[in-house]
Order: structure tokens, then C-alpha cells, then sequence
């Protein structure tokens, strides 16, 4: 059940990389039937993000209120409108309206998914299901990349047709019907459950999710503890202002800061620009390259799930941080010296800039996100944090090409190696290890007043709350 639930749940991420890359290559289609000047365009681009960044913002309120389940059908249902609505257009305003659906259903989701799979996973294998999340991010940015590739920009596509626009958008509503239908079968968050009070549909939930025959008294006490101890304390947005929930405030927000800051989304929106500077000029080429960056993405992405739980969430932040300032450093020397260093390192250096990132400060926000929070404030938390990641998304996507034209690739490409390695000290002075230790455990440590940053890893994975306290 918790495989079937963490499947369904990811589908919202494959729609979060498909529609954030789909536009990339529907618009030189789309521009034939609807010319757009620069500002509509970059407004119709720019409406995702700013959709997401308003719906992460009040995400925390709506999943707190209505649960998480009926949080992520609304978004199923946001998604499959704004697909159809976006494929049956008559006027280019029509358009940007359901881009701001799209963002809506993309940033109510991004706050709702990952908080599901992570209040729902055991222990053992939480962070490897919460990843799921960030591979089916990284799968549809690649199936739209793949679309790309068979209209093709240039115009001799294997699909090529007037009009194939629509196609691409209509494809969109598939994976949202999927999703509701999904939801539909799934039990809630016996988390959230508990947080409303309703411990016997929690107990059911919960022995839904772990299978009929299986042990859960311990885990279930274990929640109505910790969900009790906390009866009473400030909740939602106001807590997150509390001495003892800011180290958790700071990790969330700071680490998407630094996930966009690393250049990401410079090199995913913007590849076949960055090869052709470095010197790549054919399309093909660039195309091809594409295509690498999204399968390493996905691949390494893959990876990361299966060392998470065993190397632990500290260790590989600061691999990836490491990993992202020395690749971004080399490209910067390569650019500035194409005499010396010969351009396929060029190619070589952001493959491994894009592992790097994938095998750690892709899917390790998103993770941490979803497991520093305490109960009373794990919607609200989390929404603090994913308007960092769309807030600093939308900075760096809109700033981009600006950097190219002016200060130049090399130096925007040393900016964001030195941020990478300001990463490497956040890590150490500030990210708790929440490997091994179930949600109450790491929320017992932020309210023990001990610094956050000192939680370490759990070995002993059957510890508990209250096996500890007894
Ligand atoms: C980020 C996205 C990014 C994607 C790339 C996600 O974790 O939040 O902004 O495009 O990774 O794989």
C-alpha cells in the first residue's frame, strides 16, 4: 500500500517537471498561431512559478484544514483543468490563466506530496519514498524534453504539425485524471488524523497502510504521545515566529535558497543557450546534450533514493555541494580559456554537475522539508520553505539571461560555485541528520532546546519516543 500510495503521490511531481519544462518547446509552436511579445511571453512563461509560489503560500493553511489527501485531489483536479484549458485556448490571455491553474495545482502539491509520503512512510525507508517525489520531478522534465525532441524546434520533427501544441498541453489532464482517481482509493495521513483528534480513523488508517497483519501498537503510540504533549502549544503559521521552531524554519528555507542558488534551473531551462555559448552551435548537439542532462537527472536521481537512508542526508549535502562547486568552477575556467582546456570537458563538467546535484541537492530539500517540522507546524513549515524554492526559482530563471548578456557565462557560473560552497558550511553549522529516527524523535530533539544541528544519526532504527522514555 505505502509503494501504491508514494506512486501516486509522485505523479504531482512528474506534472511539476513536465508543465515547468513543457513550455520550453511548445512555444515555438505556439508562437506561430499566437505571436506574443516579449512581455506577454515572459508573463505566460513566468505565470507557473508565480501560481506556485501563491499556492505554497497558503498550502500549509488549506492541507492543515482540509487533510492532506483532500489537499492533493483539489490540486488533481487544478491540474486536469488547467491542461484542458490550456489546450483549447482561443486567446493568448486564455492561456495565461491556466498557467496560473497550473502553478496553483503545481505549489499546492510541492507543499502536500512530499508532507504525505513522508507522514505515511515507516521509518526505515522514508527518505528513499519521499525521493520518489523528486525522481518523477526529474521524469517529467525529461519526458518533456523527449517531446521536444520528436516535434523538434527546427521544424523536421517526427511530429511535426501545425497546432501540436494543444497535443502537448491535452497530455497534461492524463497523469491529473490518474492522480484524483489514485487519491481516491487512499487512506489519510493518520498524522493528520491524530492532529484532529479522530485516533480511531487514525488506527485504521494506519493499519491500512501497513498491511492487515502487521504489528503498529508501538507506532501508533508513539504519534498519539508526542501529537498529545503537543496539545495546547501554538499552531500553524504563528508557531513557526517560536525560538524552538526556527532552527527547522532556517533549514527548510535556507537549503531550497541554496538548491536554486546552486544554478539548477539556469542550466535545465536554459541548456541548448548554455551549450551554444560554450561554443556548440549545431541544434543537434545541443538537443543531444539536452536530452544527457535530463537522463543523468534522472538516473542519479534513482541513485540518491537507494543511499538516503544508508549514507545519511548530511554526508551526501555536502558530497553534492563539493560536486556542484567544482564542476561549476571548472566550466567557468573552460569558457575563459578555450585555447587551454578542450571543449569537451565542457559537456563532461555539467553532466557532472547535474549528478552531483541529483544525488544530493535535488531530492534532499524536499526530504528534509518534510521531516524537521513539528506536527503543529509541519504544513505551515513547509510552506515556508517551498516559497523559498519557488520565490528563488523564479529569481534565478528571470535573472539568467540578463547574467549572460552582462557580467557573462563564467563569472554567473563562479557566483553560484561560491554559493555551493557556502552550502557546505550551511550543512555543518545548521542541517540536523534525520536518518534513523522516526518524525516524534527529531521533534522531541528541536523542543529539547539542544541545538538542532546536533540531532545525529539513529543506528538503532527500532528506537523510539517511547521505547526511550520508558
Ligand atoms: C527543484 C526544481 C528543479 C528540479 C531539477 C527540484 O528539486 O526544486 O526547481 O527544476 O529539482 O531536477
Amino acid at each position: 500500500m505505502i509503494y501504491f500510495l508514494a506512486s501516486v503521490a509522485a505523479i504531482a511531481g512528474f506534472l511539476f517537471g513536465y508543465d515547468e519544462g513543457i513550455i520550453a518547446v511548445a512555444r515555438p509552436l505556439l508562437d506561430k498561431d499566437f505571436p506574443m511579445d516579449p512581455l506577454v511571453g515572459g508573463f505566460m512563461t513566468a505565470a507557473v512559478p508565480l501560481g506556485a509560489l501563491v499556492a505554497a503560500s497558503i498550502a500549509g493553511r488549506i492541507t492543515d484544514r482540509f487533510g492532506r489527501r483532500r489537499s492533493l485531489m483539489a490540486a488533481a483536479v487544478l491540474f486536469t483543468a488547467g491542461s484542458l484549458l490550456a489546450a483549447s485556448i482561443t486567446a493568448i490571455w486564455m492561456l495565461i490563466v491556466a498557467r496560473l491553474i497550473l502553478g496553483l495545482a503545481i505549489g499546492l502539491a510541492a507543499v502536500t506530496a512530499p508532507l504525505y509520503i513522508s507522514e505515511t512512510a515507516p521509518l526505515r525507508i522514508r527518505g528513499a519514498l519521499v525521493s520518489t517525489y523528486q525522481l518523477a520531478i526529474t521524469v517529467g522534465i525529461l519526458a518533456s524534453y523527449l517531446t521536444g525532441l520528436a516535434i523538434d524546434v527546427e521544424g523536421d520533427g517526427l511530429l511535426n504539425d501545425d497546432g501540436m501544441w494543444r497535443l502537448m498541453f491535452a497530455l497534461g489532464a492524463l497523469p491529473g485524471v490518474l492522480f484524483l482517481a489514485g487519491l481516491a482509493v487512499l487512506p489519510e495521513s493518520p498524522r493528520w488524523l491524530i492532529l484532529k483528534g479522530l485516533a480511531p480513523a487514525a488506527r485504521t488508517s494506519l493499519q491500512r497502510l501497513r498491511g492487515p497483519a502487521a504489528p503498529i501498537d508501538r507506532e501508533f503510540e508513539e504519534i498519539t504521545t508526542t501529537a498529545r504533549a503537543e496539545a495546547g502549544k501554538k499552531s500553524g503559521y504563528r508557531a513557526l515566529l517560536e525560538p524552538a521552531i526556527r532552527p527547522a524554519v532556517i533549514v527548510g528555507a535556507g537549503l531550497f535558497f541554496l538548491q536554486q542558488l546552486s544554478g539548477i534551473n539556469a542550466v535545465i531551462y536554459y541548456a541548448p543557450e548554455i551549450f551554444n555559448h560554450a561554443g556548440f552551435d549545431s541544434t543537434g548537439t545541443q538537443i543531444l546534450a539536452t536530452i544527457g542532462i535530463g537522463t543523468v537527472n534522472v538516473v542519479t536521481t534513482i541513485l540518491a533514493m537507494y543511499l538516503i537512508d544508508k549514507i545519511g542526508r548530511r554526508p551526501l549535502l555536502v558530497l553534492g555541494f563539493l560536486g556542484t562547486a567544482v564542476t561549476m568552477l571548472t566550466i567557468a575556467v573552460a569558457v575563459v580559456n578555450p585555447t587551454l582546456v578542450p571543449a569537451w570537458v565542457i559537456i563532461v563538467a555539467l553532466m557532472l554537475y547535474i549528478a552531483s546535484f541529483a544525488i544530493s541537492i535535488g531530492p534532499l530539500p524536499h526530504v528534509l522539508m518534510s521531516e524537521i517540522f513539528p506536527l503543529r507546524a509541519r504544513g505551515p513549515g513547509m510552506s515556508m520553505a517551498s516559497i523559498s524554492n519557488w520565490g528563488f526559482n523564479f529569481v534565478v530563471v528571470f535573472t539568467f539571461p540578463l547574467m549572460l548578456a552582462g557580467p557573462g557565462l563564467a563569472f554567473t557560473f563562479t557566483l553560484f560555485a561560491v554559493i555551493c560552497l557556502g552550502g557546505i558550511i550551511f550543512t555543518l553549522t545548521r542541517v540536523p541528520e534525520t536518518t534513523g529516527h522516526s518524525l516524534e524523535a527529531i521533534e522531541e530533539h528541536l523542543n529539547s532546546g539542544r541545538a538542532f544541528v546536533l540531532l545525529r544519526r539513529e543506528t538503532h532504527v527500532t528506537t523510539t519516543v517511547v521505547v526511550r522514555r520508558k
